[in-house]
């Protein structure tokens, strides 16, 4: 066990408290991380708020005991015990099992379902052993007779209050097992609420260009189950979940258990709530259609899945989150970026990009203050329309004579970088790489391949279809500076046949296709160090904390449309950092046909990681003199958009506007954007009270312009906290933003 390096740790947490961001205060301590109490058979994983403990029961088993805020003495832990039992219930089937296999008198959802090669269909996970390293534990279980051994790791983020938990599956036996079903864990709340109350579930469900709408319902008797069987994460559910006491949290107050799956292929969380009032998330592989052939020595390792607890509310949880996800799981963690303001070619040109035209936007993009061009589809192969040149990564001859090198340095002389739009999964069937490799694609033989976008998956759970994605993408970075790609995938899964293996090994490409995408992306990033990646599936098809893990940045939705983005974007925040979510300006009518001031867009897309995707050649020169004066503004606070500590002030969902305070870590720096979407009857806006600010500290308000009622030119924190600002917002769409500094 690693001593607790307590001058740094506690200097941290002295720092964070006094920076007064956290709604809770952290106490700080001199305890290991993660401990094992001999005595009581329990293991403690303790962050600066919070504690997770698991005991060894008296079955052997390992079962949950705490999780919630910290407690304050080991001595008030008892060991873990099982229930009793009664008619057609057992002890074990009426525990928190942290890791129930399928097997013995046990109902609810399992962690994970195997078939031994003799035909038994049953697993007994006991606690065999376990270590401690530093912030992480494992767990070692085995079952009662067979050699299946299931290695649960724990790694504990003690700043965040969160932790991760991941199975590996071990088939130690003589013959191959087939695992039917893999969690990566069980989420169990700690405790069963008075019978007037319910737990409810928060989580983000939608479409496309409808992504990340907040849900919230109770949980009834039942299963839940939020899940995608398209492949990838997915437009329509998204793998997150928070859950409350019945209603008893909002933005600022109340106890939230919350987390999410780090996986971007089939995911499934199933919420359930058992007879016994019991409510647990499982979380992990999807099972649909799954099953992962073990041979002797294989092993399988599930994807992470993080939770947390906080007494903070909804606010709270989603800050948690967003710092874990800038901190310790985005590829640039060690060495933080701020992202550049980027533009995006294609809601101006589509498919036609052609070397004058995109130079022409870039000149005017880079007047406006834009840091990365970005040259969207339909630069290469017959890519004309969607229905050709998928495959072919080989620049268009007519659209680019001399290849992409004459554009690439006209950007940089521009100050610009330059970013290039790929899709590199999949394949139109009127394209080259098809008509040499039909193959290739996901499919079953002698049965009809869906097309969708009319395009076709490329099988990356091959290795040869790998090696030429990954060839054709270094090719292209290898002799263009290209600093950025945008990644996009069209199309969900369907026929997901992989001929060239035998039967029984063919479900594994719903692991091995995801994982491919992963080693790709990480493979370019080794050869190409400082090249960024934005993860887009039609908008925000793929988005959770697995491809953050690879990625720089993603693309939130295909709708655009500012006021439909204020939505997705507060449902986005709720479990990812703005820092990562991707944001243009663009033109009206949008797709919806609303008309909003450009004020208004530039106000919204501030909210995130600013991009324009204007057609610039139609904007004016007030336009121009505006988008100026935004970009430059929204350099001055991007540091706060992006890494500072959210908080939703007014929900666009609730209120006729959206509000909305980035504060500094330290304090001494905040920002608001006020949107409002439509006033009625006169109403005036309701006050709003900022949060996060040192109540002490003086601030001076810096106004874009007359919109905000409040006078003063310094008010205190107290007052900006307890008194709060007034907007007059009037009309339709109108939008502000004020930025506050700390001078005394
Ligand atoms: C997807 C993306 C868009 C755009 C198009 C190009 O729909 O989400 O932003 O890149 O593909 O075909």
């Amino acid at each position: 066990m690693r001593p607790r390096p307590l001058p740094v740790r506690t200097a941290l947490l002295l720092a964070a408290v006094l920076q007064a961001a956290a709604s809770t205060a952290a106490v700080p301590s001199s305890r290991p991380t993660v401990r094992y109490l001999a005595d009581a058979r329990l293991f403690v994983l303790e962050t600066d708020r919070t504690s997770y403990v698991l005991g060894v029961n008296e079955q052997n088993e390992v079962q949950l005991v705490h999780w919630g805020a910290r407690l304050a003495r080991d001595s008030d832990l008892e060991p873990a015990h099982t229930r009793e039992g009664y008619a057609f219930e057992s002890p074990e089937g009426l525990s928190e099992n942290e890791y129930p296999g399928w097997g013995g008198l046990r109902f609810a959802e399992p962690c994970l379902k195997v078939s031994f090669a003799d035909g038994v269909r049953d697993l007994v996970l006991k606690y065999a052993s376990h270590e401690i390293q530093g912030d992480t534990l494992v767990l070692h279980l085995k079952d009662i007779g067979y050699d299946l051994g299931v290695d649960l790791t724990y790694r504990v983020f003690p700043g965040h209050d969160i932790l991760a938990k991941q199975a590996t599956i071990r088939n130690g036996t003589t013959g191959p097992v087939v695992v039917e079903s893999a969690a990566s864990g069980v989420f169990s709340m700690p405790f069963r609420l008075p019978d007037d109350r319910v737990y409810r579930l928060t989580h983000l469900a939608g479409r496309w260009a409808n992504e990340t709408q907040i849900v919230r319902e109770t949980i009834e008797p039942g299963k839940k189950v939020l899940e995608s069987r398209r492949g990838t994460t997915s437009h329509q559910a998204n793998p997150f979940f928070a859950i409350d006491e019945g209603g008893r949290a909002d933005e600022e107050h109340g106890r939230v258990w919350f987390g999410a799956l780090a996986w971007s292929g089939n995911w499934k969380l199933v919420v359930e709530r058992t007879p016994e009032n019991l409510v647990r998330v499982t979380g992990g592989f999807n099972d649909f259609d799954f099953g992962y052939r073990l041979a002797p020595g294989e092993r399988l390792t599930t994807p992470r899945f993080y939770g947390g607890f906080t007494s903070g509310g909804f606010g709270e949880a989603s800050r948690l989150l967003h710092r874990l996800e800038i901190e310790e799981i985005l590829p640039d963690r060690a060495a933080r970026r701020v992202r550049p303001v980027l533009y995006n070619s294609w809601e101006a040109t589509e498919f036609a990009v052609d070397e004058p035209g995109q130079k022409a936007l870039a000149e005017k993009a880079a007047r406006l203050g834009v840091e990365r061009f970005v040259m969207d589809d339909g630069w290469f192969g017959a890519r004309n329309h969607d229905r050709a040149g998928l495959g072919d990564w080989t620049v268009n001859p007519k659209k680019f004579p001399s290849g992409l090198k004459p554009l690439v340095d006209h950007v940089k002389s521009l100050g610009m970088d330059f970013g290039l739009w790929v899709e590199p999964e999949m394949v139109n069937p009127d394209s080259d790489l098809y008509r040499a490799h039909p193959d290739w694609v996901l499919h079953f033989p002698q049965r009809p391949r869906s097309e969708s976008r009319n395009q076709l998956i490329l099988n990356l759970a091959r290795k040869d279809v790998q090696e030429y994605v990954f060839a054709a993408l270094d090719r292209l970075l290898t002799e263009n500076e290209i600093r950025f790609f945008k990644w996009d995938m069209n199309r969900h899964f369907s026929e997901p046949g992989w001929p060239a293996v035998s039967p029984e090994e063919q479900k594994k490409v719903w692991v091995e296709y995801p994982r491919a995408v992963y080693a790709i992306m990480d493979r370019l990033k080794a050869r190409h160090p400082g090249v960024e990646i934005e993860s887009c599936s039609g908008g925000g098809g793929r988005v959770d904390l697995g491809m953050l893990e690879h990625v720089e940045e993603v693309w939130t939705s295909d709708n655009t449309e500012a006021f439909d983005r204020l939505r997705i974007q507060e449902g986005f925040t709720m479990a990812y950092t703005p820092k990562v979510m991707m944001a243009w300006v663009t033109d009206v009518p949008n797709m919806n046909g609303r008309v909003t001031p450009l004020r208004y867009r530039f106000l919204t897309a501030m909210q995130g990681s600013l991009g324009i995707g204007g057609n610039l050649s139609r904007w004016s020169e007030a336009d121009g003199k505006l988008a100026t004066d935004m970009v430059a503004y929204y350099k001055r606070v991007r540091p706060l958009v992006q890494e500072g500590s959210l908080h939703r002030l007014l929900s666009p969902t609730d209120d006729d506007a959206a509000v909305n305070e980035y504060v500094a870590r330290d304090g001494k720096e905040a920002v608001v954007f006020a949107c409002r979407h439509s006033q009625q009857y006169l109403h005036a806006l309701p006050t709003v009270r900022l949060r996060g600010l040192v109540a002490e500290a003086v601030y001076r308000i810096e106004r874009m312009d007359d919109r905000l009622v409040d006078k003063p030119q310094t008010l205190s924190g107290t007052a900006l906290m307890e008194r709060g600002l007034t907007f007059d917002l009037r009309g339709d769409f109108d939008a502000t933003s004020v930025r506050l500094e700390r001078v005394e």
